[in-house]
């Protein structure tokens, strides 16, 4: 595969570098949580995206070879679900072979997770795997993926991941107030020590189905504050600058835990993520209402440097800091939906 030639590291408006793509390779999912996809906008009648529809695996390639040349150098993959695209395994083995490209993950409920199909996507060179679980009792798991699907499916994805041999496996739970909140303590307790990091999310008003309060988010301060009193914890420093979670570890070597303060401690100042839906259209924050149509622009003939030009261009425009300036009115504003970005 050519390496694609790189053009001096760009920033974006507020002087931030780019240096991850979030790729979503569905819309689909076999989940409804009721924070992403409620079954009231997201129901037997909807119209899901047809396959055609869909970036090929040959255009997601170029575009992230595209995206290589200014400066990205890991890929997330999200859905909706990806692990219902069907041999998302090619996908991973593509974009591994892109030189530039040092870190690939994937971002999962785990459902799909076999052990089977853990090993090939290892193989293919997927690196890291995060698996999303939200509570450790049917009734309130349930209560959130609104499907029937019970603890047991996803801490069975969860022990595979980890047999598999990942570089790392971290478990994501969403905090919502009057969900979940009471199995803050029991998630934290049950993934103490067992060498997976426990991340904890903060409810965010991503797109405008999932009726976002904030009196429904229980902030970072919150919840360290209940674990520190369980078993305390101290601050670890960030991996990188830019870093999404908040590090601390167990002062007993329990090991690491990660707190995602988006709404209360929001970390724009250091975003350097874009992400591409899986129509193709590239959104340079969470919370952005629109997209820019990479589709169109590569099925209408558009050579490497008109795409080059076009993401450099897109970058360096860019003044996205919605979660630094988030109001009562921004947050009843046109955004995309969860399940077309991933998160
Ligand atoms: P790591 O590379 O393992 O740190 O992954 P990650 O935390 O960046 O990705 P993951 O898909 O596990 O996302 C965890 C949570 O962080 C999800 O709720 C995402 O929506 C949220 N998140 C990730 N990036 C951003 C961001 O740029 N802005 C905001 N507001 N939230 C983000
Ligand atoms: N707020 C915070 N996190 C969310 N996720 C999905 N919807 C929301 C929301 N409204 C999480 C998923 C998954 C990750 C990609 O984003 O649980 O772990
Ligand atoms: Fe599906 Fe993840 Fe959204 Fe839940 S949070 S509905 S598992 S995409
Ligand atoms: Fe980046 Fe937008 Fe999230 Fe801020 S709110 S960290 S700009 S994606």
């Amino acid at each position: 595969m050519d390496t694609p030639s790189t053009t001096a590291a760009i920033t974006d408006g507020l002087n931030r570098p780019i240096h991850d793509l979030r790729v979503s390779v569905t819309d689909r999912c076999n989940f409804r949580c009721v924070y992403c996809m409620p079954k009231e906008k997201f129901g037997k009648g909807y119209q899901f995206l047809a396959k055609k529809e869909l970036l090929s695996f040959e255009e997601i390639i170029r575009i992230v070879k595209a995206f290589s040349a200014i400066g990205v150098r890991k890929i997330r993959l999200t859905g909706g679900e990806p692990l219902v695209r069907s041999e998302l395994e090619k996908l991973v083995e593509q974009i591994a072979s892109i030189d530039l490209i040092d870190d690939i993950s994937l971002t999962t409920n785990g459902v799909l997770l076999t052990e089977k199909r853990a090993r090939s996507l290892r193989d293919a060179g997927l690196g890291r795997v995060n698996i999303s679980l939200d509570a450790l009792d049917d009734k309130t798991f349930m209560a959130v993926n609104d499907v029937g699907v019970p603890v047991q499916k996803v801490l069975d994805g969860i022990s595979v991941a980890a047999a598999a041999g990942f570089d790392s496996v971290k478990v994501n739970m969403v905090v919502k107030r009057g969900l979940n909140e009471h199995s803050i303590l029991p998630m934290a307790e049950y993934f103490h020590g067992s060498g997976q990091i426990l991340r904890f999310i903060e409810f965010m008003d991503v797109g405008n189905t999932n009726s976002w309060k904030n009196s429904e988010v229980i902030t970072a301060a919150e919840i360290a504050e209940q674990i520190n009193r369980q078993n305390p914890i101290e601050k670890v420093p960030p991996n990188y600058r830019g870093e999404v979670a908040n590090r601390w570890r167990y002062v007993d070597g329990g090991g690491e835990i990660g707190i995602i303060a988006s709404v209360s401690e929001p970390f724009c100042g250091d975003c350097s993520r874009a992400r591409l839906s899986a129509v193709g259209k590239l959104y340079t924050c969470l919370f952005a209402a629109d997209g820019h149509d990479l589709m169109s622009l590569i099925r209408g003939g558009a050579s490497d440097a008109d795409l080059n030009e076009k993401l450099s261009a897109l970058w360096q425009r860019r003044r996205d800091r919605y979660s630094e300036t988030r109001t009562v009115e921004s947050v009843l504003r046109p955004k995309v939906e969860m399940s077309h970005i991933g998160g």
